[in-house]
């Protein structure tokens, strides 16, 4: 695959962060990131037009995050946030190899922050189906501290209910009750919230979880992660003013954004469509 080539600019520092996501749930990371980097410009792109990743396999997921990928350097991104932690456990190393800009995903911080926050050892992970075939909490987890048990719960429905706006509603709370209730009953003391759409529904999760159970939001861990990288690389804007928020979406508007602004208390200063074009030949990889 060719990549664009980016525009030179004497200054990388003041490039933007491009952060994508399969849908708008990945706006979760972009309000972290607001709080954590308030002067950073940043291009968000959503895949709506090829949302859910989730029940996809990793030469798809692969492929996808490849192209938006071209579609962010196009863009000047100076580095890359997989605000999807379906494309993070599937495509993020695939990613770093090919890409020569720093790629953060938001699998390891999620998995390093609910290490740090376990106290019986037993962490669940709510995520997609795709995700928990991964394994790739569990790995993160292990590599963090042996011997913690983690117990994975795959959600397919939660994610059409988050883009439908269904943030409180009874059928969002049955469905919720399914997935958390063997969590619950093997004892978890801390939870993932394995998908970047999840913190939309985080009064609700921590209502049915129980004041005992730690929620662990991915999307702010991953954020700090980001600081982190900017500041080793000297790639973060120092520049005093508040930076911007530009939208590309692959599928006409959604009108559930108008929601998440409100929701997440974003600005979002420009929207606009983008066609993600080219296919791509991968060889055979294992699926999910
Ligand atoms: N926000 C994506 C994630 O974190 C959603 C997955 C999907 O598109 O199914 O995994």
């Amino acid at each position: 695959m060719h990549f664009p080539k980016q525009p030179q600019n004497n200054d990388p520092a003041i490039q933007p962060i491009g952060v994508f996501d399969s849908g708008i749930g990945g706006l979760t990371v972009v309000r972290a990131l607001r709080e954590l980097l308030p002067e950073e410009d940043i291009f968000y792109l959503g895949d709506t037009a090829r949302l859910p990743y989730g029940g996809k396999d990793r030469a798809t997921i692969e492929r996808y995050s490849l192209e938006i990928a071209g579609l962010l350097l196009a863009e000047n991104a100076k580095m890359i946030v997989v605000a999807c932690n379906t494309a993070s456990a599937l495509a993020l190393p695939r990613l770093q190899q090919t890409l020569r800009i720093p790629v953060v995903g938001v699998i390891v911080p999620g998995a390093r922050a609910a290490v740090q926050q376990t106290r019986n050892g037993k962490i669940g992970i709510l995520a997609t189906r795709a995700t928990v075939a991964s394994a790739a909490y569990d790995r993160a987890i292990e590599a963090f501290e042996a011997g913690v048990e983690v117990i994975s719960q795959a959600c397919p429905l939660l994610v059409p209910l988050i883009e439908e706006a269904w943030l409180d509603d009874p059928v969002t709370r049955e469905v919720l009750e399914r997935y958390l209730n063997p969590l619950l009953a093997a004892g978890v003391d801390t939870l993932v919230l394995g998908c970047t759409h999840y913190p939309l529904l985080e009064p609700l999760i921590a209502e049915l979880a129980g004041p005992s159970v730690a929620l662990i939001d991915s999307a702010f861990n991953c954020a700090a992660a980001v600081r982190q990288v900017l500041e080793e690389k000297g790639l973060r804007n120092t520049h005093a003013d508040p930076g911007t928020l530009q939208v590309a979406l692959t599928d006409s508007f959604n009108p559930f954004l108008k929601t998440v602004e409100a929701v997440l208390r974003l600005r979002i200063d420009q929207l606009e469509r983008r066609v993600v074009q080219g296919v791509m030949m991968l060889p055979p990889l294992t699926a999910v």
